[in-house]
């Protein structure tokens, strides 16, 4: 069989990763990939917005499966193009993928599914923003409606601070589009879990439950990133996995299917377990990064043949190792606000065994074939063992194994996990 993976990130690595131990696949494409991922899969110079391109790349390399991993090409109609011409494709069409491209849809698909969620008010002005702020209490989340690259949400302790954000979004527009509305929230306070499921729109498979740092900084400290380490699986118990199934992901389902949305992919659920019970913070309508690199080493299946057959809409049920994974990011200096690019990478890169490798997200060789930073979060130090505990020396490991000027990591990934249940 042979794959097409759009994306060039860890995820995408991770998913040809995965791809590349399954005994069905013959052939892994990636659009673009990168020089890491070059490793495992054929990369192509293609742009994924010239739908026409990767439509007559598929026909003449005669690809079996697309797997589309970020949300961007989801969100700009990629599934639906390449499904209305015969083409297998593993993702949501663009109706369903704007439960991730716009949050204040998100927001309002949640309030007809009756799903829980924090409340909230639409506003698209600084005057607005501090209107609707006098109703909550503080820290305020904002949240910019548009793809962000996951800079669009601000956490404000403090009205000033609220005031500033809004400012950035409605003034400066340092967002453009994607910030011209935006959500104003009650902060919601608990632990956060990344709980995905696999679905064809009715039925579907929960994945092993992670839990991502997003942090940049140990114990919670400094900026959001888009996520500094995972580990998985996060054990809760039935009664809370029964509560996230009946208040979050039936309705949900039910929801898509009232609206006769065509979702063959993932669903990735950011639930805050508070209190009063889980909470939906969003959706993301693609595998998580870094959650996938975390959740693919724990399934016990053929990876290709699965996301074949979910391209299809069919599930099977799905076995797990009983095993654990954790990511450790490493990232470029700067990260996350102005990541320097083409520092030198030192150290083994290439080092690896079965359960210890990188997947690379923001690395490339130099015109002299030297490796070295070309984005914010540079490698995944993976590690796997039989407890959740193995697999987080084993990442630190990893970790050990290369360096920078300026390398950022945080040295607590997974180390909450076992408080959490
Ligand atoms: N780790 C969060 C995300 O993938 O959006």
């Amino acid at each position: 069989m042979k794959v097409l993976v759009i994306g060039q990130g860890g995820r995408e690595h991770a998913i040809i990763h995965a791809l590349s131990l399954s005994s069905s696949v013959t052939e892994i494409h990636a659009v673009p990939g990168s020089d890491g991922i070059a490793k495992n899969a054929l990369c192509h110079n293609l742009d994924w917005r010239n739908f026409e391109d990767i439509l007559a790349f598929c026909l003449k390399t005669e690809i079996d499966v697309v797997m589309i991993g970020p949300e961007d090409p989801l969100v700009a109609g990629l599934s639906n193009f390449l499904r209305e011409r015969g083409i297998l494709v593993v993702g949501p069409n663009q109706e369903a993928a704007r439960l991730e491209g716009s949050k204040i849809f998100a927001k309002e698909f949640m309030s007809a599914a009756k799903i829980p969620t924090a409340d909230y008010e639409v506003v698209s002005s600084v005057e607005q923003t501090l209107v609707a702020a006098k109703m909550k209490t503080p820290p305020y989340v904002l949240k910019a409606d548009g793809l962000a690259g996951g800079k669009g949400v601000f956490i404000c302790k403090a009205l000033k601070e609220l005031e500033q954000a809004a400012q950035e979004l409605f003034v400066k527009k340092s967002l453009g589009l994607a910030g011209e509305q935006a959500l104003l929230e009650q902060f919601t306070s608990g632990w956060e879990l990344s709980y995905l499921i696999m679905t064809n729109g009715s039925e579907f498979e929960s994945l092993p439950i992670a839990q991502d740092h997003k942090r940049l900084r140990d114990n919670d400290e400094g900026p959001n990133t888009g996520g500094m380490g995972t580990v998985a699986p996060l054990k809760i118990s039935n009664e809370l996995k029964r509560s996230i199934d009946e208040k979050i992901i039936h309705p949900t389902l039910r929801e898509i299917q009232k609206r006769g949305f065509v979702y063959r992919g993932i669903i990735f659920f950011g639930l805050m377990i508070t209190e009063k019970g889980p909470s939906l913070l969003e959706y993301n309508c693609r595998f998580g990064d870094p959650e996938t690199q975390v959740i693919l080493p724990l399934i016990d299946e053929d990876f290709g043949l699965l996301i074949k057959e979910l391209a299809q809409g069919r599930l099977k049920n799905l076995k797990f190792k009983n095993l654990s994974a954790a990511c450790v990011v490493m990232a470029a200096p700067g990260y996350p606000e102005a990541p320097e690019k083409g520092v030198l990478i030192e150290g083994d890169i290439g080092s690896e065994s079965e359960s210890s490798y990188f997947l690379h997200a923001g690395s490339k060789k130099n015109s002299e074939g030297q490796w070295c930073t070309s984005g914010g979060r540079v490698l995944n130090a993976v590690g796997i063992g039989s407890q959740v505990q193995e697999a987080i020396e084993k990442a630190y490991t990893q970790v050990e194994k290369c360096r920078w000027r300026g390398l950022q990591i945080r040295k607590d990934i997974g180390a909450k996990i076992t408080n959490c249940t």
